[in-house]
């Protein structure tokens, strides 16, 4: 699959699953900016890369926000010449609560970082991408899109991400982009590792029932995701392609 000298934005990129993708991206040959809104994570994982003999750029970046992304999307060209792959990866969670008391201000704030910020960033590499005549999105949903309890803000979000790959595959095609999404399902992260200890541990439960009995990890990801951003890969788009061990097998979302 091939991806050298193409440039890459990870969004997310200082840290589990962007930080996997990021290391992949730059191991086969790209020039990578990780974006990041946290500057330890983005300094530690673009300085791993240049010393393996990688491409690496940090830019500190807040997804949520429109100036932010608009710079990012500004400077990565200014640094790599172009914008060939976008993977938006950044995403948060919160704790696991009931609608009737879910907060109005987590709802927005879970749906701003996971959602509006793809629709951000698509908007504004996508004017780059169209200019160059070729672009490769690659937008990080969950199998948690399925809907799952205490989980409508977080499943809501990554339904959104489904959807919006859908119609920028249905716009884009013509101008040589694709856009296509991967679903992962428990992958050992932060994110993951950061979630009560009770959560944890039906989560590790429920995978130990998956066809394949055990966590997933960033590598397992970044595989599904090098293939979709790579040259080959230029007549597949609109896909959904779920990296869980074959949790999604199972009949629906999280009971
Ligand atoms: N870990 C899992 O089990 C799992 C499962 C399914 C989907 N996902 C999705 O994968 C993606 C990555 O998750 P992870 O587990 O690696 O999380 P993580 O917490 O390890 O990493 C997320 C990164 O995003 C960055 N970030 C957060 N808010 C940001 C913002 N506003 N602007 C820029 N960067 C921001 C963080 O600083 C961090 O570096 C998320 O979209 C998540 O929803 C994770």
């Amino acid at each position: 699959m091939t991806v050298r000298d193409r440039v890459a934005i990870v969004t997310g990129g200082g840290s589990g699953i962007g930080e996997g993708i990021a290391k992949a991206l730059a191991h086969a040959g790209a020039k990578v900016c990780i974006a990041d809104i946290s500057p330890t994570g983005l300094e530690r994982v673009t300085g791993e890369i240049t010393a393996s003999g990688g491409a690496a750029l940090g830019v500190k970046t807040d997804v949520s926000s429109a100036e932010s992304v608009a710079a990012l999307c500004q400077k990565v060209p200014d640094s790599f010449g172009r914008i060939d792959i976008l993977v938006n990866n950044a995403g948060i969670i919160a704790p696991e609560v009931e609608i009737d008391e879910m907060s109005e201000a987590t709802w927005d704030k879970i749906l701003t970082v996971n959602l509006k910020s793809q629709y951000l960033c698509c908007q504004n590499a996508v004017r780059v991408m169209k200019k160059q005549g070729y672009g490769r999105i690659v937008n990080i949903a969950s199998r948690s899109w399925l809907g799952g309890r205490g989980l409508a803000n977080y499943a809501a979000s990554k339904g959104g991400v489904v959807s919006l790959t859908r119609s920028l595959a249905i716009e884009l095609g013509k101008y040589g982009i694709t856009a296509n999404c991967v679903s992962p399902t428990l992958v050992v992260t932060p994110l993951f590792l950061g979630m009560p200890k009770e959560e944890q541990e039906q989560d590790l439960q429920k995978a130990a029932k998956n066809p394949i009995p055990r966590l997933g990890t960033p590598a397992d990801v970044a595989c599904a995701v090098l293939f979709f951003a790579s040259d080959e890969a230029e007549f597949i788009t609109g896909q959904h392609l779920y990296v869980g061990g074959g949790a999604d097998l199972w009949t629906s979302g999280t009971l």
